[in-house]
């Protein structure tokens, strides 16, 4: 990789200020290329510098999907509540740029968001159109009706204050209040405001399945890495 100083290098991936890289490099037993490292100014590879004996966090950009828990929001700020970012490693929001969602969901909404500092990935992942399919399970107040999933699949569903009609989605009923729902993009409180344009209220919402990328081996509040360098070259 490019050779930087390593004071950037220690602030670009979250680790510490450029102000604080000297104490940092003296506290945390930073080597270059197995070599005790000592100025901060100087200039090296970042794939040869560890940290406490562990490389340098990912490198190449970072991508994982989170199990969203019920009861935080995705937004950066702290008076909106307890987020997501309280949940992720602190040195993942000191990154820079640093790590934020792919679109967001609801503080009652649980399931699957990933998260990267990868802004071309954000966009392309959240444009509609780019169609990335994303499956919801939806919990409602009373029984749905069959012709609900025509309605859905119709792409004629207008949505208050939108200019355009929903895109055909989806809809499968699993049980008398229960439905699986394939959205491919995401206006704001999509799912709610589709069911609630039909007389129903969503009492549950999960999201299973965000793409390619399921939650499969995670409990609520964990998250999995994944080889963002596959994602990058994609048009
Ligand atoms: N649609 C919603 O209404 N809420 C979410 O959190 C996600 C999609």
């Amino acid at each position: 990789m490019q050779a930087r100083r390593l004071d950037q290098i220690l602030s670009h991936y979250g680790y510490c200020s450029r102000s604080e890289a000297r104490l940092f490099i003296k506290k945390s037993k930073v080597t270059v290329n197995g070599e005790p490292a000592k100025a901060a100014d100087k200039k090296v590879d970042p794939s040869t510098v560890l940290i406490e004996g562990k490389p340098i966090e990912a490198l190449g950009g970072l991508l994982a999907v989170l199990y969203k828990p019920a009861g935080c929001v995705c937004s950066h700020d702290e008076r909106e509540g307890p987020n997501i970012y309280s949940i992720l490693p602190p040195q993942w929001s000191r990154r820079n740029p640093p790590v934020t969602s792919v679109g967001r969901l609801d503080k009652d909404t649980t399931g699957a968001l990933l998260v990267t500092d990868d802004g071309t990935l954000v966009q392309r992942w959240t444009s509609p159109k780019h169609k990335v399919p994303k499956i919801y399970e939806v919990t409602v107040s009373q029984d749905l009706s069959p012709d609900l999933a025509a309605t859905f699949e119709s792409g004629t569903l207008m949505l208050h204050e939108e200019d355009k009609p929903c895109a055909p989605a989806k809809l499968e009923i699993v049980s008398p209040r229960t439905a699986r729902l394939e959205l491919t993009e995401g206006k704001y409180h999509q799912v709610k405001r589709m069911f609630a344009s039909q007389g129903y209220e969503v009492l549950k919402l999960h999201r299973s399945r965000f793409g390619d990328f399921d939650l499969s081996g995670l409990n609520p509040g964990e998250w999995r890495m994944l080889p963002i360098e596959g994602f990058l070259q994609q048009p």
